[in-house]
């Protein structure tokens, strides 16, 4: 793995929806500069959460870099509006994506940020042709739906497989991990190639202050 710094990406899926805009101004305030804004639709995944509201809302009432997945079937639908809502990173899962390459390709006609993202089971074959396209490849670390779930190990091989590409092919993009990942998980996540992690109730449900919180992880990378 290159020497990359780590970036700590909150998951608002885990915060406090009665005052959303003041939990991510805290995370703001603890040095935060990205949050990711789960959406999901309870058919791609078994949840439904929030859409394109939230995103005007936080792009209107906060100046952290909104990090927008989308779990949802068909995403291409929907890339220009969350693009137009404020999304400065938008990430579709090749699972509910048969035109991938049209889809990241359009996100970056758009000049925002391209993710492209992979369940446990999906093996990196399924977006090593895209690499090119992408700002970020999402590894999930859970099955997605839900926050504060298990973190899943054995995905871990397929962060590192996916930085190699990233660095034998001189290709700027960053491995993003996503799901489970607290104190005890986001070593073996950073160790394995990851300099994204996203973390949701590690940060905002962790029983201590968001800063407190994201201190402990980036601690426990060392
Ligand atoms: C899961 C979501 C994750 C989730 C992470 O489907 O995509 O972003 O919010 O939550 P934790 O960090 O609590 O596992």
């Amino acid at each position: 793995m290159t020497s990359r710094s780590v970036q700590i990406v909150p998951s608002i899926l885990s915060a406090d929806f009665g005052r959303l805009t003041e939990h991510v101004q805290e995370a703001q305030a603890a040095g935060i500069e990205t949050v990711q804004i789960d959406v999901m639709d309870g058919c791609f995944v078994p949840n439904i959460t929030v859409g394109l509201p939230i995103v005007r809302a936080l792009k209107a009432s906060t100046d952290v870099r909104l990090d927008v997945h989308l779990m949802i079937e068909r995403p291409e639908r929907f890339i220009d509006a969350f693009a137009a809502a404020g999304a400065d990173v938008l990430t579709v899962h090749v699972e509910a994506s048969p035109h991938l390459h049209r889809s990241l390709s359009r996100i970056r006609e758009l000049g925002i940020e391209a993710g492209a993202a992979i369940n446990p089971s999906t093996p990196t074959s399924a977006i090593e042709d895209v690499l090119h396209l992408v700002d970020l490849a999402l590894v999930m670390t859970v099955n997605p739906g839900f926050g504060g779930q298990a973190f899943i190990p054995e995905v871990l091989p397929k962060v590192t497989r996916l930085r190699r590409l990233f660095d034998e092919r001189s290709l700027p993009g960053q491995v993003q991990v996503d799901g489970g990942i607290g104190v005890g998980t986001i070593a073996a996540a950073v160790q394995a190639g990851a300099s994204q992690c996203v973390a949701g109730s590690a940060v905002f449900a962790a029983g201590k202050s968001v800063a407190d919180a994201v201190s402990d992880l980036l601690a426990a990378i060392k």
